[in-house]
């Protein structure tokens, strides 16, 4: 069966597209490169000893996707990734998220809705907002997002959504991810942060190689446990096997609805301090940071109930957080080695 994954060098992407090489899949490859670069690709091959078939296709560009469906009129499968993700530049640029992130998805539907392929929206636990209950379940309500590239996360299922409800054989999965950290097991793929990194764990393993000074806690007043903020971070891989795991389930329509929502998370909560705790027991490294002043628009704490994905698709995470961190690690050490 052939998979169209978009987005398919990103972080996620990549990851994705070695499970689904080694599920039996045949995967369609799509990716601008704006984010990433092609040594990802050499990563994948050298992980699977399969080249993925790969075009440099931008999802926003109608005329090179609608040859892409041309030539692979035969796509039983699409994963959609590609979309711009670092929420400071989208409270900048707003147009560019919505042109990009909704103009892209909403390409890439024509080309699957009417011909009824099951699709993968990569969403967020960022639309939950600040929670009024933890865990979270995808009862919460979704607040009102605290960025552009949020309210394109909010808004692309809801677009989804609606395509499932006006196609009657249409059926999609709403993914929306926690925390995804960590890496491949080979350390042949993992997380490319463009300039500074803006989320922990490449920051995090960035100080500890010495590329920053210290890792600055942003925030230690809150109402939580000890101060810091509560994520529920979540081993790449197991995020991965969650989008293989809810594309089998719709190819084998076992969905009761034509529009599925779920938490991809572990269920538990950790603290920034905790996290710095267990990276270090993990991987014997000591980690220099300093408490630091809140994060201008950071949720204070979320984590995921992930029994309705439990149940549903049968997926549970199974790597524990530090084999995760120790693959960050990892990572970040083969990335030295290189150069
Ligand atoms: C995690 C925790 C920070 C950096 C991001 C996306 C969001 C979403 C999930 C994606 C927070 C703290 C961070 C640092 C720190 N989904 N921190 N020092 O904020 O949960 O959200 O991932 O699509 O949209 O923005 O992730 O990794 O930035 O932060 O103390 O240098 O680490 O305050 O508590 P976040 P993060």
């Amino acid at each position: 069966m052939k998979i169209l994954i978009t987005g398919g060098l990103g972080y996620i992407g990549s990851h994705v597209t070695v499970l689904l090489i080694q599920n039996g899949y045949e995967v369609v490859c799509i990716d601008n490169l704006v984010n990433t670069s092609l040594s990802v690709l050499d990563g994948i091959t050298s992980i699977t000893n399969k080249k993925p078939y790969f075009e440099d296709i931008d999802v926003c560009d109608t005329k090179k996707l609608k040859e892409l469906f041309n030539k692979h009129s035969d796509i039983s499968g699409v994963i959609h990734f590609a979309a711009f993700k670092a929420v400071g530049e989208s409270v900048n640029d707003p147009l560019k998220y919505y042109e990009n992130n909704i103009g892209g998805l909403i390409k890439i539907l024509k080309y699957t809705v009417d011909k009824s392929i099951p699709f993968i929206f990569s969403s967020s636990c960022t639309v939950y907002g600040e929670a009024d209950e933890l865990p979270i379940t995808e009862e919460a309500p979704l607040k009102k997002a605290n960025s552009p590239y949020g309210n394109t996360k909010k808004i692309g299922e809801s677009i989804v959504e609606d395509c499932c409800a006006a196609f009657k054989d249409f059926n999609a999965i709403l993914l929306r991810y926690f925390n995804p950290i960590g890496a491949h097991e080979s350390s042949k793929i993992g997380e490319s942060p463009q300039g500074i990194p803006q989320n922990i764990i490449p920051f995090l393993t960035q100080a500890v190689a010495g590329k920053q000074s210290h890792l600055k806690v942003f925030g230690s007043n809150y109402n939580t446990s000890d101060g810091t903020c509560i994520r529920d971070y979540i081993h790449i891989m197991d995020l991965a096997q969650a989008h293989i795991d809810s594309l089998n389930y719709l190819i084998e329509a076992k969905n009761s609805n034509s529009c599925e929502v779920y938490n991809v998370g572990t269920g538990n909560g950790v603290s920034v301090l905790e996290l710095i705790k267990a990276f270090e027991k993990a991987t014997g490294e000591k980690v220099p940071y300093e408490l630091s002043e809140p994060r201008s628009g950071d949720t204070v704490a979320a984590y995921a109930d992930p029994k309705k994905i439990n149940k549903k698709i049968g997926w549970v995470a199974k790597h524990t957080l530090e084999e995760a961190l120790q693959s960050a690690w990892n990572w970040e050490v083969s990335l030295n080695s290189d150069t």
